[in-house]
């Protein structure tokens, strides 16, 4: 794989947060991952330096950064943008593996902001292209209802179930909610393994009631699959229920984890045997690497341009 010669030559800068991932994905297309430098004043304002690899020559830039903790990470990503086009950039791009705020897509008390909208109106002013995974979309379809850069989030199902098949048994996959519907039955066929949903109730941030329908007779393990594993509530709801129901082991697949610190060990005392996550954000729990999907997809998005 390696970018084609006909589209402009690529370019791909990284946040130090970001770097590692960033590196695998500049190796698959043959391209160097530079490092941009953050210099944080006493203030706690940011002062950003991403200094491009040929100066003033026409290129597609991608700067590299999953937005978990996001509130400074978004104006230092914009940051970024304006630099490298100050130095001549034709287009510059947002690899994103992890797209905060995105569950914030309605108003659901009186007073509230819809961040979705606000934070994709913001990068919208920076970036002309912007690429995810996963991205939390519940009330609308794809990104190109809310970006008008070409924006696009891929499906983490094809390495996930990847790692399934390479080796890791469980007889039942366990979605948290009908939302995860599409996805988990795309990982189920593609790793061969039965599936069921649960249905949830969020009573607030951190507590969260799962109701699961009667698991099929002779379940012994179960890996839970969730998109993002935050406060935990979710994960543990059902690690308790599968617990109750006699499951023996029981694994979680994230492939966003924000998780809090301590969060991992709670959920290690409430039963839960393994905790894997993709690398979109760097954690102690990474077994899932995403590389391969977004060289492809940095690939497949010039091509192809914005979801529609
Ligand atoms: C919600 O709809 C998501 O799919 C996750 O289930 C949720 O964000 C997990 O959050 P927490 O770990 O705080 O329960």
């Amino acid at each position: 794989m390696s970018a084609s010669s006909a589209a402009a030559p690529l370019e791909l800068l990284a946040f130090p947060d970001s770097l590692a991932l960033a590196s695998k994905v500049a190796g698959l297309l043959g391209v160097a991952a530079l490092p941009i430098e953050v210099h944080a004043f006493p203030d706690g304002e940011s002062l950003v330096r991403a200094v491009r690899r040929a100066q003033g020559e026409a290129a597609r830039v991608l700067v590299f950064r999953s937005l978990d903790d996001p509130n400074q990470k978004l104006l230092e990503v914009l940051f970024a943008a304006d630099a490298l086009r100050r130095q001549g950039a034709r287009s510059v791009g947002l690899v994103a593996p992890y797209l905060g705020y995105m569950r914030q897509d309605r108003v659901f008390r009186e007073g509230e902001p819809i961040s979705q909208r606000v934070v994709a109106g913001l990068l919208d002013t920076g970036f002309d292209e912007v690429l995810t995974v996963e991205a939390h979309l519940h009330r609308i379809e794809h990104l190109g209802q809310i970006f008008r850069a070409r924006a696009r989030s891929v499906s983490a199902a094809e390495p996930i179930a990847d790692w399934l098949r390479s080796g890791s048994r469980a007889d039942l996959l366990v979605g948290p909610d009908a939302e995860s519907l599409p996805w988990i039955r795309d990982i189920a066929r593609r790793a061969n393994r039965t599936w069921c949903l649960g249905s949830k109730t969020r009573h607030s941030d951190r507590e969260v009631r799962i109701d699961l329908p009667e698991l099929p007779a002779g379940v012994r393990s179960a890996w839970i699959i969730d998109d993002i594993a935050s406060s935990g509530g979710t994960l543990e709801a059902i690690v308790r229920i599968l617990k109750q129901r006699g499951v023996g082991r029981i694994g979680a697949i994230v492939v966003h984890p924000l998780l809090a610190p301590g969060t991992a060990a709670r959920l290690a005392r409430a039963g839960l045997d393994e905790l894997v996550s993709a690398d979109g954000i760097e954690h102690e729990t990474n077994a899932i690497g995403l590389a391969p999907l977004l060289a492809r997809s940095i690939l497949e998005h010039e091509e192809q341009g914005a979801d529609t």
